[in-house]
């Protein structure tokens, strides 16, 4: 076989002249009576190949058995294309090869859908994920993917971190989702849990010395999938020894100004603003609000405490709290939109949604006539009400309120054209609450995890109102998607005592699930902290994409299979009973 000197892509006028050897498949072939012209394909793109029976007898006959997909090796001189064939939408368009040797590497079926379609059903997309690769939609995901790991790594590097390794087989960690879990063979009814992320051990490795480690890494969760979740996803890991907050916020935002600068040529502003947890919930509703327009929440709670609206006032006495948004030009949606958004806030909990909207010194709602002289004055001066404006109410529990007013606010800013897809808006969330209550567990739980340390000044509430202890926590936000989150670690035994205890965590269980971490936490932990990245929901914001499938090879479908391997699968009744497992449900049940 001759050996290829160039890629496809790499084809161009400077080449004029040359001989090339080219590897690839054979996108296309129109015969044009006589002479046949290839698009050929590799990874890096496509150039046109002329097959001229004038040329070479031989070259013109493999040509006319050539099929999609065939994979050919050819070889000839680049030339300039006539002006009326140059075909602008290629980069190589200006140019072609005339082959005057051409060898069938292998022959290749039908393919299930043609590689040049847009409109192909995921499922085909999954299975045959090896030819939707060979698209170069998908083709340049994966290769922007590995610069931006490249990019990374080197950033990384040249700031003394240490890329570290981390066990796959190991114990439940402490993240909070359920856990994948491993049967071991050789100890009958014990089982390795795949890590949620390496967090226990990064943090070992502080206590190594380690200083600085990273690790591009892949992490499990058994949750539920959406757009932005996979089961198994990776994470750009950190930890970082003798440093605090604004230290990891400051090697974050400079990594994110090299990568959008090296990969996509795009500069973004830092620092970062930065936000605490309340004032986002306060005025977006959420923990990872889209920076990218306005319409922002206004908590009127105060004003209606003993209004005439019936559920304003309701909503208030069992302890929750009414918010309003000003859509503004709120006259541009119809009753049918409002309906919709209504609908829109019931899948989030509500049990409705108030509206008003102003029309000259009118207001028009369904529940106006319930308003006293003093709530429209205060509600007028609350959100700024003007002619023109619609104003939407929430009135339930705070959580119900923000999770429906929230996505309310998301939609209306898709609707009425308010978000710029071009911008980047970056955020930091911090001050989380250090625990929240869980009604099932009766007990708290930590937010993040019980690793991460209180702000001293609240430590003094954390026995009497564990609510109100907030957290050396911290999430990177980018256009409304959380794309990453760490914190300030407990590196105290007793502090991390304290927290156990607030957690309801027996001594013993500590012992039991984390003793190992405590443990070395006795032999001198340095103070440290970090965070991690989410690697795949980064590279899809980079890429625009709206699914972090679009940039790993092969993810699993909402139902967490994989459509190539048919994973999840039976197994052999013999390998579970050397695992010492027994099925409960019959294999034959689907
Ligand atoms: P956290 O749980 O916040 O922190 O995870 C870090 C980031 O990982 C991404 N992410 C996911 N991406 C795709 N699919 C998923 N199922 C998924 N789950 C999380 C998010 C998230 O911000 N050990 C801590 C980090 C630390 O404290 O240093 C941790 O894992 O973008
Ligand atoms: P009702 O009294 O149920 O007819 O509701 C009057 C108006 O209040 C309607 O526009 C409802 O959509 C709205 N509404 C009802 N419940 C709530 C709520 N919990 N929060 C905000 N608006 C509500």
């Amino acid at each position: 076989m001759a050996k290829r000197t160039h890629y496809c892509g790499e084809i161009g006028e400077p080449l004029v002249g040359h001989e090339v050897c080219l590897c690839g498949w054979t996108q296309t072939i129109r015969d044009h009576g006589g002479v046949i012209f290839l698009d050929l394909r590799d990874r890096s793109g496509v150039v046109q190949i002329v097959c001229n029976p004038e040329v070479s007898d031989d070259v013109h006959r493999a040509g006319e058995s050539l099929r999609s997909e065939y994979v050919i090796a050819v070889r000839g001189a680049v030339r300039i294309r006539s002006e009326d064939t140059v075909n602008p939408a290629l980069p190589t368009g200006t140019v072609e090869v005339l082959a005057t040797w051409l060898e069938i590497l292998n022959r290749s079926d039908t393919p299930p859908f043609s590689l040049d379609e847009d409109d192909v059903s995921d499922a085909v997309r999954l299975k045959y994920r090896y030819l939707d690769i060979r698209r170069p939609a998908m083709m340049r995901n994966l290769l922007f993917r590995h610069k931006v790991n490249e990019t990374i790594r080197g950033f990384l590097n040249e700031r003394g971190f240490v890329e570290v390794e981390t066990p796959i087989l190991t114990r439940s960690t402490p993240e909070g989702a359920r856990d994948f879990l491993v049967p071991s063979r050789l100890n009958p009814g014990t089982f390795y849990a795949l890590p949620q992320s390496p967090q226990l051990f990064k943090q070992l490795l502080m206590a190594a010395g380690l200083d600085r480690y990273y690790q591009i890494v892949r992490c499990f969760r058994d949750e539920d999938l959406r757009a932005d979740r996979q089961p198994e996803f990776t994470q750009l890991d950190l930890e970082l020894s003798f440093i605090d907050e604004s230290d990891i916020m400051d090697v974050i935002e400079t990594l994110l100004v090299r990568l959008f600068r090296e990969t996509l040529g795009r500069e973004i502003k830092t620092p970062f603003p930065r936000i605490s947890y309340d004032e986002a919930m306060l005025k977006y509703g959420t923990d990872c609000p889209d920076t990218r327009f306005g319409l922002e929440l206004t908590d009127v709670s105060h004003l209606f405490r003993e209004t005439g609206v019936n559920v304003f006032r309701k909503a208030i006495a069992e302890g929750g709290i009414v918010k309003a948004i000003n859509v503004k030009q709120g006259h541009e949606l119809s009753r049918k939109e409002l309906d919709e958004l209504t609908q829109l806030a019931g899948r989030f909990g509500a049990k409705g949604m108030a509206w008003i909207k102003v029309e000259g010194s009118e207001w028009l709602s369904p529940i106006v006539k319930f308003f006293s002289k003093e709530e429209k004055s205060g509600l007028r001066e609350a959100v700024e009400m003007e002619d023109g404006d619609l104003v939407l109410f929430g009135a339930d529990h705070a959580k119900v309120v923000n999770d429906s007013l929230s996505q309310v606010r998301l939609a209306v800013g898709e609707r009425m054209g308010l978000i710029d897809s071009d911008r980047l808006n970056f955020l930091w969330i911090t001050e989380f609450p250090l625990l929240k209550y869980d009604a099932n567990d009766q007990r708290y739980v930590a937010v993040h995890h019980p690793f991460t340390a209180p702000i001293l000044e609240d430590l003094d509430l954390l026995e009497e109102n564990p609510e109100r202890v907030r957290s050396r926590a911290y999430d990177v936000v980018l256009n409304g998607i959380e794309i990453g989150g760490g914190s300030i670690r407990i590196h105290d035994c007793e502090l991390q005592e304290r927290m156990f205890e607030a957690l309801s965590i027996s001594r013993e269980e500590a012992h039991k699930k984390f003793s190992f971490l405590l443990e070395a936490f006795r032999y001198g932990a340095p103070p440290h902290g970090g965070i991690a990245l989410g690697l795949d929901r980064l590279v899809m914001l980079m890429l625009g994409g709206k699914t972090i499938r679009e940039v790993i090879a092969f993810p699993k479908t909402q139902r967490g299979a994989c459509l190539v391997t048919s994973a999840p699968a039976e197994v052999e009744v013999m390998q579970l009973t050397e695992l010492g497992l027994r099925l409960e449900v019959s294999q034959k049940k689907k």
